[in-house]
């Protein structure tokens, strides 16, 4: 037998060796959980251990998320939202800067608030004294306008505002416009106050006046508030800012929270003015909202838009790829990883990315590694509106209710291609026009829209809108079906004139 050798090795011949080359990964103790009461997020780059996002293991359950664009941020945040959703019933709501949640959140089965037509009444009270609202509402309007250079605008502003809230029951800033107006005549800082106010009204009509959006109904379920309609950055990021401020408020209102994992989950994605100021409520809810059981995710293209104290106190940090030397040098001065894992962070691939976790309890392992996110494709729901109607299915089942209903597989696939045309979405008269196109007779369809799910009020609405529509979309529909044929014909036409000429 032959028997173990122990051999001198030059350490220089040890270092050449590739396995001593592989940087350390964690303790797979602290990478893996359990699958029902963790979350998957994918596996580790050299030893393919499953990393299992577990808040009880870690300092908190914030997570700060960087990465040049298109290398898988808001991947990763949907993947990670939808596990949460399912394995720790947690809420979520996302406040999407640039419209890129929507159609996810939706097909999720989540609801989705358009701020530009809902919108907050900046000064609402939430729950606050008045000089405590107007203080904050006051350091919003300092952060994203230039009243925080003037020390006196910045008071007649505040004056003018606590006088509002002597006035008025439930003043807005209609009610601030009218008193600065009434006070221009005063100096020149009293009409830039005015002035101020007036631009930002005129700029977003209702949307900071009004009072539909309530934050006890946004912080339950799946929830996405569409801010990208609104028309600029700065409307974008007052918007995301008052409601962070009103969420914060709540949160602190709310009782401590026994359970280790978060019941509120809030994203805040390219927010870059409010991600890199320290007076913004991202960082008191970063300080503060473990203990009420809120956490927070932020993400960056640019790490250097991302305060130091979001990612010093970020329990995970996911770094995707980033290209350039000072982000890379920004990120690595919060996080201090090694210089392998800083060589590792050059070359990393869409859904590769170098994580740093920050453990509950003191750790003696490596504490970074680089993880491949494990996406899995979410199911696509189509939705029917119209008339009342609002009925989502998902895709398959859409599919098979139209085979049921004696549609062959080229219709079946044209409908589809109708919903994947306009994102998924599709008017219930349109729906039904396709169908009469196809030759369905009118009772056909009713059946087939009960079967959906449609009311008897909804199709008596859907059925007389079209009546008096006419049936211009039939004839259109019916002539694009016959282009479609005739494609289709010469289609078959050239593939067996090719058959015959081939050898
Ligand atoms: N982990 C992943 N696995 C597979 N595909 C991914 C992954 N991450 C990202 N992608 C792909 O890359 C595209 C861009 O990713 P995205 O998350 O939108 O980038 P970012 O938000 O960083 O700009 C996505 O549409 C997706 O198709
Ligand atoms: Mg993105």
């Amino acid at each position: 037998m032959k028997s173990l050798q122990i051999n001198k090795v030059l350490s220089g011949q040890l270092a050449s060796r590739n396995i001593l080359l592989r940087p350390p990964e964690p303790d797979p103790k602290i990478l893996v959980s359990r699958p029902s009461s963790s979350i998957y997020i994918g596996k580790t780059l050299f030893c393919r251990v499953p990393f299992f996002w577990d808040p009880r293991k870690l300092v908190n359950p914030h997570l700060c998320v960087v990465g040049i664009t298109g290398s898988g941020k808001s991947y990763f945040i949907k993947t990670f939202i939808t596990r949460a959703r399912l394995v720790l019933g947690a809420s979520a709501l996302i406040l999407d800067w640039a419209g890129e949640y929507s159609s996810w959140v939706w097909a999720a089965g989540g609801r989705v608030v358009d701020f530009g037509r809902n919108g907050v009444n900046m000064m609402d009270l939430g729950g606050q004294k008045p000089h405590v609202r107007a203080r904050q509402v006051i350091s919003a309007l300092c952060m994203l306008t230039d009243l925080g250079n003037y020390p006196e605008q910045i008071r007649i502003t505040e004056d003018a505002m606590l006088e509002c809230y002597r006035r008025w029951k439930s003043p807005t800033l209609k009610h601030l416009l009218f008193l600065l107006g009434k006070r221009q005549k005063q100096s020149e800082a009293h009409r830039i106050c005015a002035r101020r106010i007036r631009n930002l009204l005129l700029a977003s009509g209702e949307s900071f006046c009004s009072s539909k959006l309530k934050i006890s109904s946004i912080s339950e379920g799946l929830v996405c508030i569409d801010l990208h309609s609104l028309p600029t950055e700065e409307q974008r990021s007052l918007a995301g800012l008052t409601i962070l401020q009103f969420l914060k408020e709540s949160m602190r209102l709310s009782s401590y929270s026994e359970n280790p994992f978060p019941r509120l989950f809030v994203v805040v994605d390219e927010a870059w003015k409010i991600a890199s100021d320290e007076r913004s409520d991202v960082i008191s809810i970063v300080r503060e909202g473990r203990k009420y059981g809120f956490s927070i995710i932020v993400a960056s293209q640019n790490p250097s838009d991302v305060h130091k104290s979001i990612f010093s106190n970020s329990g995970t940090t996911i770094c995707f790829r980033l290209t350039l030397d000072s982000e890379r040098a920004y990120v690595r001065s919060s996080l201090s990883y090694s210089q392998n894992y800083e060589e590792l962070s050059h070359s990393l691939g869409v859904g590769q990315a170098l994580v740093h976790i920050e453990t509950a309890t003191p750790a003696q392992c490596s504490r970074d590694f680089i993880l491949k996110v494990d996406g899995e494709p979410l199911a696509e729901f189509c939705r029917l509106r119209g008339g009342g109607m609002d009925i989502s299915l998902e895709r398959s089942e859409l599919l098979r209710q139209l085979h049921l209903f004696g549609l062959s597989e080229k219709q079946a696939a044209i409908v589809l291609a109708k919903f994947e045309k306009s994102s998924l979405s599709m008017e219930a008269s349109e729906f039904v026009r396709i169908l009469e196109g196809f030759g369905f007779a009118r009772p056909t369809i009713i059946s087939l829209l009960r079967e959906l799910g449609a009311g008897e009020k909804q199709l008596l609405e859907v059925f007389s809108n079209l009546r008096m529509a006419g049936s211009e979309g039939k004839v259109e529909f019916e002539l694009s079906e016959k282009e479609e044929s005739r494609k289709e014909g010469k289609k078959r036409g050239a593939n067996a004139a090719r058959k015959q000429n081939s050898p």
